[in-house]
């Protein structure tokens, strides 16, 4: 079922784009027959699904950053907003209850994620995890929960609230603790700023804390990333993300072009962020960090968390708010997605105005040849890599017939090993430093042209 791709003679570039979701949302579109969430959920499992909950709200937009948010909306769109979650809410959870066979359901884990959900204020915030817990009757005390945080909105209130609703894991995006940097990326904050807001998230007593940092940002260099890493690594952080600097066309800084970043040509920019990447792991490795993937590195005493960097190979995911994917084994959907900030508002202000949330209205169908490449590409992408039999037990197929020209070019250039021991698949240190090249050659041709046709739109 193999279908050999041609290679992208960018292919072996090291920062194409940060594949966590395999088909990127850029392929949905307008479902014509617009399905109801009844009949897509009837057969599905439904004891250990993922809960999401999206706020697409920012203070600011940051220069690199093409998440579905809008800046500063006002009381009244917020509480619009979650006017229109609850009533999603009610809806799905009708949905998954509805029929003989339906089964017990259950969400193992739920995550609130942005836009910036603590833009939200204290007392939205308690309606929010209301709606989780009251509307789709997750238990979010019993779980683990995880919260995106920027330094400005993690305010003492709005820590206390989440701390008291059970939040296990708060995700801090610092990008930078060098100001000068944070300019550069078009992200205002001071570090005074950010260190305060480090003390107050520790004073929560979160169990997990995450910080995001970037690499590859004008004027940084070896230097001032050891100097962004240490300051992360003195709050003992139980997670540490680094991101590679993407610049994306609609953004800030693509709208400037990339000599923001200061660093010559492209390659030169790639060579740059390979530099900063080994410098970042092998400082976070002698550090006493273990790398999950390519982005993420966890203490090595730190407390496991439920749902990492990856949207799990498993399905079943229900995404509530306008940004947020839901997946079935066979759809994925979502409501429209955009950067553009006009768009974005239109977006938002018809998700707050609909009554009927029983369909699913955009999306994309994902057969059984999609579903194999999904799991090889998002179990690949993890440091911990994937077991042939897993492989073979959920799709009754061997990866190396299924995938035989992508695993052996991976092998031929030394990315890709297979452990004799544990019989497992794995990235080398060398494949994980180059894992968003990996992603897109694993995309199918059909993705890559809905992908293709939406850059063109
Ligand atoms: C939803 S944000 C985190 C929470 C919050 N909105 C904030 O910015 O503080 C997700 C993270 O993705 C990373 N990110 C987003 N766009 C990126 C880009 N173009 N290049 C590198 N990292 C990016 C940033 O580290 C950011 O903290
Ligand atoms: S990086 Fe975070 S705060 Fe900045 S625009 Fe994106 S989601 Fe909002």
């Amino acid at each position: 079922m193999s279908t050999p791709q041609l290679l992208d003679p960018t292919a072996t570039r090291p920062y194409q784009s940060y594949v966590y979701a395999y088909p990127h949302k850029t392929t949905y579109r307008p479902l014509p027959d617009r399905p109801e969430l009844r009949d897509l959920w009837a057969a599905e499992p439904k004891d250990a699904l993922s809960l999401y909950l999206h706020i697409p709200f920012c203070e600011v937009r940051c220069g690199f950053c093409n998440l579905f948010t809008r800046i500063g909306a006002p009381g009244e769109l917020t509480t619009r907003y979650l006017d229109a979650l609850d009533r999603q809410a009610t809806a799905v959870r009708d949905a998954l209850g509805a029929g003989g066979d339906a089964g017990p359901v259950r969400f193992a884990n739920a995550a609130f994620g942005g836009g910036t959900p603590t833009y939200l204020e204290a007392a939205e915030l308690e309606r929010l995890c209301d709606i989780a817990e009251r509307r789709m009757g997750a238990d979010l005390r019993a779980i683990p929960l995880s919260v995106e945080a920027s330094p400005a909105t993690a305010t003492a209130d709005r820590l206390a609230v989440l701390a008291e609703r059970g939040t296990t894991r708060l995700s801090l995006g610092v990008q930078s603790f060098v100001d000068a940097e944070a300019r550069a990326a078009v992200r205002p904050q001071r570090r005074a700023d950010v260190e305060a807001a480090l003390g107050r998230i520790r004073d929560a007593r979160i169990p997990v804390l995450n910080i995001d940092l970037i690499y590859g940002i004008g004027g940084q260099t070896e230097h001032t990333w050891r100097a962004s890493l240490d300051a992360a690594l003195a709050w003992r952080p139980e997670e540490l993300y680094l991101y590679p600097l993407y610049v994306r066309p609609l953004t800030g800084l693509g709208k400037h072009g990339t000599a923001l970043t200061d660093a010559g040509s492209d390659a030169d920019w790639d060579a740059q962020r390979l530099r900063l990447y080994r410098q970042g792991r092998d400082h976070l490795l002698a550090e006493g960090y273990v790398q999950v993937s390519m982005r993420m590195f966890r203490r090595a005493d730190a407390p496991p968390q439920g749902a990492d960097d990856y949207a799990c190979q498993t399905d079943g995911m229900i995404g509530l708010g306008c940004g947020a994917r839901s997946y079935t084994s066979s759809l994925h959907y979502s409501f429209d997605y955009a950067v553009d900030p006009r768009e974005i508002r239109t977006i938002i202000d018809e998700y707050t105005a609909t009554v009927d949330f029983g369909r699913a209205v955009h999306g994309r169908r994902v057969d059984g040849a999609e579903a194999r490449r999904r799991h090889l590409l998002q179990s690949l992408l993890q440091a911990e890599g994937m077991p042939p039999a897993d492989y073979r037990k959920r799709f009754d197929a061997d990866p190396y017939e299924d995938f035989p020209a992508e695993l052996e070019r991976f092998a031929d250039r030394g990315w890709l090993e297979r452990d004799p021991a544990a019989g497992v698949l794995r990235l080398t240190a060398e494949g994980l430093a180059h894992s968003d090249a990996i992603g897109p050659e694993l995309f199918s041709a059909e993705v890559r042209a809905a992908m293709a046709a939406y850059e063109l739109k």
